[in-house]
């Protein structure tokens, strides 16, 4: 088979990873890729959102199956594009990435499918939208409805923080069209989790469970970056509960969007607040998760390019994954200053010395090679991630790896995994 991966994070060296482990593919590009997928396969300088390239390029190397990485190529079409091209795609059609692109419409198609969620208002003018917090008070979460690289999303505390945010979003467009509607939802109280699944019209296989640290310090504290570290499974919620879960939250949705005419391929990803009243759907990611892709895959037994290729067919019914029982913990080395400005082109060493300790494994994320050499080019850099018999032996050995990478400039969070362990009493 000939692969095509799109996109430049360590997801999509994950994803590298694990097409390449399997055998079965002949040939492997990324588009853009990084210092990590270059060694995978051949990077590609196409950019992700470049869809008329993308397609010329995969029909050009007689591409077999294309995985989109990130959200924005999914929700521009370029599974749709693919497939008029007579491709494969692992990904779901533009329609269904709506799912993650317009927040309203999740909510529109969970309401639709019973799935637990928040309660909300949708509001498209900015005098609504005042006159609900005004009428309704705080705490409330204001969400900007599209795509706003995970910035559109403000818990406001107070009714002024509530105002400041419809002003910022509506008012003064920081999101640009983005903003055009704002969602306005209670405040859900509770630990977060996420669950993941192969989907393929009705049929969905859930991975284990996945928990991400999207605050930038220890603590869950700082501003929110696009996660700086996941673990694999999450106590919160255990194996034993995979199949209920994925009923209450993935199946319905799966079902609701074929009734709507569009069968959804691909990952589909809930976000989950398990609260006192039971779990509620906070978000649908129509993708992998980054980091969170990183464990999972390191954690996954199955031939991931069969899974997908099954996916793409609609041929997932039948298929069983077979997870190791391991635990997995990635540690995302960022650069400091991340995620405000940082510097670019530091250069980074001890990659082979963290990967000589046993189940570890460093993907890249802001890299690339200059004179084969790995220097940074973004705010997280790498995800050093490491399977363990359990999740204080995966903590553990994954931060032995970090302490082995020497990069400038350079930080990670210390603590994670930390509430995994604590819910399991160490
Ligand atoms: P989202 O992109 O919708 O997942 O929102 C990003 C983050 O905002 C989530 O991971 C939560 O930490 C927080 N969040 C979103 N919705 C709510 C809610 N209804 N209640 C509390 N926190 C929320
Ligand atoms: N790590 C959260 C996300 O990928 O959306």
């Amino acid at each position: 088979m000939r692969v095509l991966v799109i996109g430049s994070g360590g997801r999509e060296h994950a994803l590298a990873w694990k097409l390449r482990s399997a055998g079965g593919v002949e040939a492997l590009y990324c588009a853009p890729g990084n210092g990590g997928t270059a060694a995978e396969g051949e990077n590609v300088p196409l950019a992700d959102n470049d869809l008329p390239g993308l397609v010329a390029f995969a029909r050009e190397k007689n591409i077999d199956l294309v995985v989109p990485g990130p959200e924005l190529p999914l929700t521009l079409g370029v599974a749709d594009a693919m497939r008029e091209a007579g491709i494969a795609v692992f990904g779901p059609d533009k329609w269904c990435a709506r799912l993650e692109g317009s927040k309203a419409f999740a909510k529109e198609i969970m309401a639709r499918a019973g799935v637990p969620t928040a309660a909300s208002g949708v509001f498209t003018r900015l005098e609504d939208a005042r006159a609900h917090i005004l009428e309704h008070g705080a705490p409330v979460v204001v969400k900007a409805d599209g795509l706003a690289a995970g910035k559109g999303v403000i818990v406001a505390a107070t009714v002024e923080e509530a105002l400041a945010a419809v002003d910022q979003i509506m008012g003064q467009r920081a999101f640009g069209a983005a903003g055009d509607s704002v969602v306005i939802e209670e405040r859900l109280i509770g630990e977060e989790v996420s669950l993941l699944a192969f989907c393929s019209g009705e049929t969905a296989l859930p991975l284990p469970s996945a928990q991400d640290h999207k605050a930038a310090f220890d603590g869950d504290t700082g501003p929110n970056t696009g996660g700086m570290g996941a673990y694999s499974p999450a106590p919160i919620l255990p194996d034993s509960e995979l199949e209920r879960m994925t009923d209450l939250t993935i199946r319905p949705i799966l079902r609701e969007m074929a009734r709507q005419g569009h069968p959804y391929t691909g990952v589909l990803y809930a976000g989950l607040m398990i609260t006192e009243d039971g779990p509620k759907v906070l978000e649908y990611n129509v993708r992998f998760g980054d980091p969170e892709c990183q464990p999972l895959l390191m954690r996954l037994e199955s031939n991931l390019l069969e899974v997908m290729t099954a996916c793409a067919r609609g041929k997932l019914e039948g298929v069983r994954l077979a997870v190791r029982p391991e635990a997995a913990l990635g540690v995302v080395v960022a650069a400091e200053g991340y995620p405000g400005s940082y510097a670019r082109g530091l250069p980074i060493a001890g990659l082979e010395e963290a990967e000589s300790l046993p189940g570890v494994k460093v993907f890249q994320a802001g890299t690339r090679l200059e004179n084969g050499q790995p220097v940074s080019s973004g705010g997280r850099v790498l995800c050093v991630t490491a399977l363990g018999a359990d999740l204080a032996g995966a903590r553990d050995q994954a931060y032995a790896a970090v302490e082995r990478v020497r990069m400038p400039q350079s930080r990670h969070r210390t603590d994670i995994g930390a509430k995994g362990l604590r819910r399991l009493g160490r």
